[in-house]
């Protein structure tokens, strides 16, 4: 099953809605709610990079019987320091982001936890790729 989701960077209203329809969908399939929180994590922490940090994004969702793999692919200023940006607490979001709840920068450290695999490209100047496995 493949589910396909546009994420619009700096909609804070919308912002974690495409996370939230596939814990819905997976909650269908008899996956272990430890598992579900997993991915749900993983992808709300994901989802909100694209929301805080770019201008635009697809998050392309592939649900096998063991397994749920998933790319989320956005336009943006991308990431020129890939190790740095996986740093627990580093974080460039702005005061006015901040304000809101967000930008403690344990958003790519969680989604590492969270995921079986996971790898993060990134060119600067255009965008950033996000692919993560959870077995379930
Ligand atoms: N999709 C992205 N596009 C551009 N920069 C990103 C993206 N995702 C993460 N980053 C960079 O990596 C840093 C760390 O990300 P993260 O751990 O999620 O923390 P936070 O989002 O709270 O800042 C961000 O502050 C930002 O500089
Ligand atoms: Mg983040």
């Amino acid at each position: 099953m493949k589910l396909i989701y546009h994420i619009q960077g700096g909609d804070f209203s919308a912002a974690g809605g495409a996370s939230s329809e596939v814990k819905k969908t997976l909650k269908q399939f008899n996956i272990s709610p430890f598992v579900l929180r997993k991915i749900a994590v993983a992808l709300y922490e994901a989802e909100m990079n694209v929301v805080v940090h770019a201008w635009h994004g697809i998050m392309r969702v592939d649900i096998r019987p063991d397994r749920v793999s998933v790319v989320i692919e956005d336009k943006g200023p991308g990431i020129a320091d890939i190790p740095r940006a996986m740093e627990e607490g580093f974080s460039t979001a702005t005061d006015e982001v901040r304000q809101m709840g967000f930008g403690a920068g344990m958003g790519l450290p969680n989604i590492r936890k969270n995921s079986d695999e996971m790898v993060l490209t990134s060119t600067p100047g255009v965008g950033t790729r996000l692919a993560l496995t959870i077995s379930f």
